[in-house]
């Protein structure tokens, strides 16, 4: 395992603002059209890598105008996307393309492997007034290795009754 952090290589997740919370049998929380929106303009024209899980909850495979990276143990059918087996495979493709951002995005295992490798966190926090019933978590943020790099609101946001606030956040390394 190469044991350094990539330039190149960020995680972008939306989670709880409390309890970390990204998923529920294996689908996403809350579908917030800014938040999505977000996550298109972010990643589009680059490359984003899920475990085999996620790519199954994708509304679309694969996610238009980017690369998709598709990682599996076993032999799958991914049509339109890279499958790969291993993290060393993912680690290996960033290196051989510096000038391209390579966002891991998710799910929860997935976040897991890669956080000793990411140098930036993409982060959406999502208001949350009590926990929410989830199965799926994003790992703890250690404030001793991260830092609060940016802050900011949805230029424009639709109240609905029920619906969470969410801030954008990025983190990179201390
Ligand atoms: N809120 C968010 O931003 C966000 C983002 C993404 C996902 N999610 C949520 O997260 C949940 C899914 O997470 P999950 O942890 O269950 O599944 P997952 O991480 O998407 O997929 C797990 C699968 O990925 C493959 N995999 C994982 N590590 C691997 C490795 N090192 N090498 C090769 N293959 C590997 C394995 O597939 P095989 O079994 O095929 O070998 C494993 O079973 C869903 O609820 C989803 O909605 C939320």
């Amino acid at each position: 395992m190469k044991d350094k952090i990539y330039d190149n290589l960020y995680a972008i997740v939306a989670m709880t603002e409390k309890t970390r919370a990204i998923g529920k049998d294996n689908d996403m929380l809350y579908h917030l059209p800014e938040d999505l929106k977000y996550y298109k303009e972010t990643t589009m024209g680059e490359t984003i890598v899920c475990g085999y899980n996620t790519w199954l909850s994708f509304p679309r495979r694969p996610l238009p105008k980017r690369t998709n990276i598709v990682l599996s143990r076993h032999q799958r059918d991914v049509d339109g996307a890279i499958l790969m087996h291993s993290i060393e495979d993912v680690l290996n493709y960033a290196e051989k393309n510096p000038d391209k951002s390579v966002f891991i995005c998710g799910g929860d295992n997935v976040y897991s492997q890669f956080m000793p490798f990411v140098s930036k966190l993409y982060i959406t926090m999502i208001e949350e007034k009590e926990d929410v019933n989830a199965d799926s978590f994003f790992p703890e943020v250690d404030e001793n290795l991260w830092k609060l790099d940016k802050e900011f609101s949805p230029d424009v946001y639709e109240e609905k009754e029920g619906k969470p606030n969410i801030r954008f956040t990025v983190y990179i390394r201390r």
